[in-house]
């Protein structure tokens, strides 16, 4: 998969919304292993939760010509940035400022994929991030204060799981060490999930893995 374009992106965007990094190309990388087997299923709507700048949306969008691409964020500006990308690479991904899954039909996502924020903080952190300050620095704050281990938005999502992916639906979640993977993935076999590790990358600081998540 080619690297989308970013270019139109500058310093002062990336004050605000994620600027792709270790994870983001891990995860980039990971999509790019398991591409036949994702074009094999047909997928009829792709969602990216999480895109910030759009960068790994938009490389799914320049592969799956016949494939909707949403994607969900909670910060606005993530969600024009991403616009922004899908053009600036002659593609199309639609964008909604939503949490997670909010707006979306049950069961009708084919592919789904969340570079989550995963890092360890106090549950402060997450529940009010204003203390802080602007609301520049909380969209920040937002792209990756996990709360205790990290876990706080996988575990909502994990939680919906059921609810909003199709039959044949694979999701690529990326996790930290500190997230616990094997507890997440004894958790997501009780929700009736077959998980696995897809790739697993140590970066300066992190070991990163990316499961690889369907139905039973
Ligand atoms: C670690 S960044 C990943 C950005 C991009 N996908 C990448 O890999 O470069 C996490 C993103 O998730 C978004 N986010 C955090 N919590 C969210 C939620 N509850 N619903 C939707 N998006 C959320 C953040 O605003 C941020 O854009």
């Amino acid at each position: 998969m080619e690297t989308p374009f970013t270019d139109h992106l500058t310093t002062a965007d990336y004050e605000q919304i994620y600027e792709p990094a270790e994870d983001s190309f891990l995860l980039l990388d990971a999509l790019e292993i398991e591409l036949t087997y994702i074009k094999s299923l047909q997928p009829q709507v792709c969602l990216e939760i999480g895109p910030g700048s759009g960068i790994i949306v938009t490389a799914l969008a320049k592969e799956l010509k016949r494939t909707l691409c949403l994607a969900t964020d909670i910060n606005p500006l993530a969600c024009s940035a991403t616009k922004k990308t899908a053009k600036r690479n002659d593609t199309c991904v639609d964008s909604i400022n939503c949490n997670l899954v909010d707006s979306l039909r049950e069961k009708s996502i084919d592919l789904l994929v969340f570079n989550p924020p995963y890092v360890v903080t106090a549950d402060e952190e997450l529940k009010n991030p204003s203390f802080i300050g602007s609301q520049a620095s909380n969209n920040i704050v937002y792209s990756w204060a996990g709360g205790v281990y990290g876990r706080r938005v996988i575990d909502e999502l994990v939680n919906r799981l059921d609810r909003i992916l199709s039959d044949k639906g694979v999701f690529y979640l990326l996790v930290l060490r500190e997230n616990k993977p094997n507890e997440l993935i004894r958790n997501l076999n009780e929700l009736g999930f077959l998980a696995i590790i897809c790739i697993e990358r140590r970066i300066p600081g992190e070991y990163l893995y990316i499961l690889k998540i369907t139905r039973k």
